[in-house]
């Protein structure tokens, strides 16, 4: 009997039926691997769409319990918090991240109380959210100041730990920030503060909606080009998780996602650290463009998001984490 070869050999044959197909799968999607990213704005009683995001809101403090309510009883085990901050909140330095009073912090303090460790919370740390300019640093001549940005980000991550942030996640591209953000956690009583790195962090056309999200749309003058990564390249991703390893990251993440799926290969081939991966607003409203026109349906969110798990993404921040069954079923 000849096996190895067509007739007898017929790939198809697994395939027939349903609980064959069941039975061989390599790869499925379970809420463990997700992290819900949650926007928040001043004010109350406001739940706000997201004009660039259909179907994401923006919620006052007031109205967040739900949102982790139903994030806990789903089972995620995280949720990034982004804050939308006022343009009169925003200066050239970024001064507003380290009020102990801003919305990132309130919503912290308010979280860690209510929810203790039911579900873990994570925080970027950069300084985009609060600089006039929109950039994630200190900003001279159209350049990103690194070891001066540093000093802040290592202030920035100290006060979101204090407030009881979980994992701190550097999303700046700052040279060497991750070993002086983690020296500065150690010394100051943090110790199981963990750090998501954003290790590899391309300058993308893929976060347009968020800039909206966040309110930075339209203050960027310049381009991000000058600290995050070339989309060219992936020797140097490489590189840069290989950094951020030696200098204390517990995790490591890929963004954008879909796009960089090669990336997210590479880094889970090469290193054997847990790797995130970010299905970014851009990847996010495409599809969701698609579907609200009709041109296709939610399978296509399914099969984008299984796509990161077989790249071997650990877990997937994305805007569809708390709609999943909707999705799934
Ligand atoms: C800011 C930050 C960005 C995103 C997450 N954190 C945007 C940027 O770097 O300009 C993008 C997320 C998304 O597009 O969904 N440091």
């Amino acid at each position: 009997m000849i096996t190895g070869k067509y007739p007898g050999l017929r790939l198809r044959r697994s395939r027939k039926n349903d609980w064959s197909r069941r039975l061989i799968e390599e790869n499925n999607l379970t809420h463990n691997d997700f992290i819900l990213p949650i926007f928040l704005i001043d004010g109350k009683d406001k739940k706000q769409e997201i004009k660039s995001m259909p179907g994401v809101y923006r919620y006052t403090l007031d109205k967040i319990n739900p949102v982790i309510d139903k994030a806990i009883k789903k089972g995620l085990p995280m949720i990034a918090l982004f804050p939308y901050t006022e343009k009169k909140k925003k200066n050239f330095i970024g001064a507003e991240a380290l009020n102990e009073d801003n919305l990132v912090c309130r919503a912290l303090k308010l979280i860690k109380k209510k929810y203790k460790n039911q579900i873990g919370i994570m925080c970027d740390v950069a300084l985009d959210p609060y600089t006039s300019h929109g950039h994630d640093g200190l900003l001279k001549k159209d350049y990103v100041l690194n070891d001066e940005t540093i000093k802040i980000l290592i202030d920035q991550s100290l006060l979101q730990a204090q407030m009881g942030c979980d994992v701190l996640a550097p999303s700046d591209m700052m040279d060497g920030r991750i070993g002086e953000i983690r020296k500065a956690l150690d010394k100051n009583g943090f110790k199981m503060t963990q750090i998501l790195s954003y290790a590899v962090k391309y300058a993308s056309s893929f976060y347009g909606p968020f800039r909206d999200a966040v309110g930075t749309k339209g203050l960027l003058k310049s381009s991000k080009k000058n600290y995050q990564m070339d989309f060219r390249n992936s020797n140097e991703a490489l590189r840069e998780v290989a950094l951020d390893i030696k200098e204390g990251a517990d995790m490591v993440m890929v963004k954008p996602g879909l796009p960089y799926l090669d990336i997210i290969k590479l880094v889970k081939e090469n290193f054997k650290i847990p790797v995130m991966a970010y299905q970014v607003s851009g990847e996010y409203s495409l599809l969701e463009n698609g579907i609200k026109k009709g041109l296709t349906n939610n399978d296509i969110v399914i099969e984008s998001l299984i796509a990161f798990k077989r790249a071997g993404a650990n877990a997937i921040v994305s805007y569809y984490a708390d709609r999943l069954d909707t999705i799934l079923k």
